[in-house]
């Protein structure tokens, strides 16, 4: 039953997990706020780029799709019973995560924090909050209708999503992809 949980909170956020790290791989060219400040301070900062959104965006969706094509035979193998992602939620979960992440960055600036500061918290659960809460109203009915147990996955999902990004960042730190362990 646990293990159930777990499998279908991982398996349902993946999709809203992979654009971040993408992007941290893709990343560069324009700033989205094209050097825009506000008050002073950046609207979003230089670590918001247009390719660093589009290809986590993208790698996101194709990440659904692919999950779509293998479930049904991941599922058996765990026997568990595991999520479809219709085609709008392939792209609504991993835009809501690069909006999420988006809109902490203009957070960050707006409280004074400088790009590559650490937000705890924020960090750790923008794009899973964006995440689901894009996709729920784009596709009524997918989150509560697809699991057996909601809640317990809503559950999971916060407390898994922090322990996956902390390890996560730690590790691209320590491969020299990401200049910050957070
Ligand atoms: N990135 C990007 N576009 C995004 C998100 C991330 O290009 N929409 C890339 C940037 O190169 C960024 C890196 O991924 O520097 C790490 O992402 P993140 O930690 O979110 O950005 P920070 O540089 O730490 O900036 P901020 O303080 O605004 O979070
Ligand atoms: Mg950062």
């Amino acid at each position: 039953m646990v293990l159930e949980t777990v499998a279908v909170a991982l398996w349902a956020m993946l999709p809203a997990y992979v654009p971040n790290n993408a992007a941290v791989l893709a990343g560069g060219g324009r700033p989205i706020d094209g050097g825009r400040t506000w008050r002073g301070k950046r609207l979003l900062g230089d670590g918001k780029t247009w390719r660093g959104t589009a290809v986590g965006t993208a790698v996101g969706a194709a990440l659904a799709l692919g999950l779509n094509a293998v479930g049904p035979a991941v599922a058996d193998a765990l026997g568990v019973s595991l999520p479809t992602f219709p085609v709008v939620a392939a792209v609504s979960l991993p835009l809501g995560a690069m909006l999420g992440d988006i809109l902490a960055s203009f957070l960050k600036r707006r409280t004074g924090r400088q790009r590559g500061a650490p937000f705890p918290v924020v960090d750790q659960l923008d794009f899973a909050v964006v995440a689901l809460a894009l996709t729920a109203p784009a596709v009524p009915g997918w989150f509560f209708d697809t699991f057996l147990d909601p809640p317990a996955v809503l559950v999971a999902v916060f407390v898994l999503t922090p322990a996956l990004h902390v390890g996560t960042n730690g590790i691209a730190y320590l491969l020299g992809l990401k200049d910050e362990p957070w």
